[in-house]
Order: structure tokens, then sequence, then C-alpha cells
């Protein structure tokens, strides 16, 4: 196996729990990587030798991103509903549809070079580990299919087949579907379960029950929840145990009480927040309430088509009063933790070599420097390269 050292790292995050502070910064630093996994991490002095050597100059270097919420399976453009939206209409869940129908007309081949092309664009902004959902196929053979595409790219793969009713079907209908022969069929190509659980899309009860089936065929639950209005999604989560609630963006006093008392993640997804012009979720609120708080995409071609988890991150402490500290690691440790991973997110002995390199003296420059390109290296399993 190949040893690299990375050297003359001005500033490194590990979120090493043993290290100082909620990002374990070493300063000066060196990491050795032995193939696949990190070997070694400390200060630049001590470092042992390796096979090659990789010169940082002093430039920052942070665990690669960690981004628990995609929908990358999809077919058609919507950049005319955002223009819509932006000239005043709201954001509806009804958009889906339109996706849908481009969806089950694409070719598998078209499906995956699309997803090809949006984790080329997400590796090369630093995302290191992502999950993709279905659920823009919606019939037993395009979200099975949707999955298929989607385990090519990534382990966490999640079977969101209840996304929205389709057109031609009744509520009930389709939840018997979800819960029957589509997650029979989407099974066998994912690890977890999603529901998208607001008004216009599946309420609670439906959730409990598409949620309950997923369990009973092997799938861990997360869920879309609280997004466009207040509900009960996120109490379903606590009550079940869920490792992740994702959106929380319309929360009372009983959810955030409910997520601080069950561990439950809250992951915001801000950048759906710019691109609908809603309210951003109250992520300060949340922390100064004891609730672990994950950043993730959410890139999909409706309520939010960003791939970049720096502007999430300049979003959160800039609209949500998150700290760079916070933001950065809420979008990667604590994204590692909501898709219940612990190899990944942290830079220390034996874990992933997921880094990145910015072209940046410090981690606050992706706050600071909103929408400047700022990765100047990604190692991913210890393999070099942006692409
Ligand atoms: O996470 N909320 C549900 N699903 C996506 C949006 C999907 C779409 O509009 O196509 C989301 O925001
Ligand atoms: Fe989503």
């Amino acid at each position: 196996m190949t040893t690299t050292v990375i050297t003359r790292i001005g500033e490194l995050v590990t979120n090493d729990p043993e290290r100082e502070g909620l990002l374990g910064l070493v300063h000066d630093a060196a990491v050795v990587l032995d193939g696949a996994t990190v070997a070694w991490v400390g200060p630049a002095a001590d470092a042992p030798a390796a096979d090659a050597q990789v010169d940082a100059g002093g430039r920052a270097v942070i665990p690669g991103f960690v981004d628990s919420h995609s929908h990358l399976v999809f077919a058609g453009d919507r950049s005319a509903e955002f223009e819509a939206r932006m000239t005043g209409q709201p954001y509806t869940a009804g958009g889906i549809r339109t996706t849908v129908a481009r969806t089950r007309a694409a070719s598998d081949d078209q499906l995956t070079s699309h997803v090809a092309r949006l984790v080329a664009e997400m590796r090369a902004q630093g995302t290191t580990t992502l999950e993709i959902k279905s659920g823009y196929g919606l019939s037993v053979h395009d979200e099975a299919r949707s999955l298929a595409v989607a385990r090519q790219f990534t382990e966490e793969t999640t079977f969101l087949g209840a996304h929205v009713v389709p057109a031609d079907t009744s509520p009930e209908d389709y939840v018997e579907l979800v819960t029957g022969p589509m997650l029979e069929a989407a099974a066998p190509h994912a690890r977890w379960i999603d529901v998208f659980c607001e008004d216009g899309a599946f309420d609670v009860d439906q959730a409990r029950a598409v949620l309950a089936a997923g369990a009973d065929s092997g799938l861990r639950g997360r869920l879309h929840a609280n997004q466009l209005t207040y509900g009960g999604g996120v109490r379903l989560a606590c009550e079940l145990g869920l490792v992740a609630v994702d959106h929380c963006t319309f929360l009372s006093d009983a959810d955030v009480a409910a997520l601080s008392e069950s561990g439950t993640i809250a992951t915001l997804l801000p950048g759906v927040e710019f691109s609908t012009r809603q309210p951003y979720p109250d992520a300060r609120g949340l922390i100064d309430a004891g609730v672990r708080v994950a950043l993730a995409s959410d890139c999909n071609p409706g309520s939010c088509f960003t791939s970049s988890m720096a502007l999430c991150i300049a979003l959160a402490v800039r609209e949500m009063r998150m700290s760079p500290a916070e933001a950065l690691h809420a979008a990667t440790a604590t994204g590692a933790a909501a898709l219940d991973r612990d190899d990944v997110g942290v830079l220390a002995p034996g874990k992933a070599a997921d880094l990145v390199l910015l072209e940046a003296p410090s981690y606050v420059h992706l706050a600071y420097r909103p929408g400047v390109p700022l990765v100047a290296g990604v190692w991913q399993g210890g393999r070099p390269g942006l692409g």
C-alpha cells in the first residue's frame, strides 16, 4: 500500500473529539494517508516518512463534506419554475410531478450519466460522501431503477417512493403500492427509507405506515418534515428514534423539545430556503436548545439545485447564525452522524482518507468568501483528484 504525507498544513480541521475545541484544530500539521485510510495526524515536525509527499504550502485542510441529503436521480429542467418563484410564485410540492414525467421517459444510460455528472460536480467542490434518494420514479419499475442507478455511486441510497402521490392514483392505493410491491423491488438497492411528510404529500399516519413497512424490510428511516408548514413530522421522527429528520423549517417549541430529548439530528438545508424564498430554519435556537444540527445540500431540480456544501455553510453562517466552526462541523462530522457513519467526517487514524485542501489559510474562508471556488485538492478513499 502506498503511503502519502500531506505536510505544511497551516490549519487542519480534524473534528477529532480527542482534540481541543469543536473542530479539533491542529496548526502546522501533517496527515499521513495509507491507502484508503488515515494513518497518522499531528504536527508536521513529527510526521513519519511516507512514499509520497504533498506540500500544502500553509493552506487549510478539512475532512471531505458529507452531504446526507440529495435527490440526484432525475431528468429534465425546472429553471422556469425557479424563475416564476423569483417573480412571486410560491414553492409547492406539486412540481415534483413534472420531474417524474421526465425521469420516467429517460433511459437508464441517460439517468446514469446525469448522476455521474452531478457526483463529479459535488466531488470537485469537496463532497466525498453523499446520500442519494429515489423519488422521481413513483412506479415499481422507476423507483427500483432509480435506486439501482444511485447505488453505482454510493452505498447511502434512500427509497423515497413516498415523495408525492402520482397524478393517476389515490393516496390509499399509492401507500399500499409503496409499502408492498414497490418496497420489495426497491429494498435490495437501498439502505434507507424516507417520506415527504407534508401538506400536499403524505400525512403523519401515512408516513408512519411507510416507515414501519420499510423497517420490516430492513430499511432505516429518515424523514422530510416541517418544510413548508408546521405539522407532526418532526415529532414522529423523534418518537421513532430516527437518526435524522430533514428540513425542520417550521418548528414549534414542542418540536424543538422533542428533538433535544430524542437526540434525532435536525438536518437543515438552507439552500432550499435560499431557492424558495422561505424563512430559514432557526439553527441558532436549535443548537442553543441542545439539538444536534447537520447541514446538507438537498440537491434536487425543484426546491434547490445547488450541489455546493460551501454555499450551505455560508448561508448557515450568514442567515442562520451558526458560527463558521459549527457550520463546518455540521457539514462534515454531524452529516456523517446523520448517516450513522463514524468512518467519515473525522480525520484521525483509522478513519477514511477523505479530505479537502482549501485554497485558503483557514476553514473560515468557506463562509468568508462565499461563491468563490476554494477547493484546491480532494482525496477520496486516499485517491487524489477533483473529478
Ligand atoms: O427536499 N421536499 C421534497 N422533496 C424535495 C423537493 C423536490 C422537488 O421539488 O422536486 C426537497 O425539497
Ligand atoms: Fe429533499
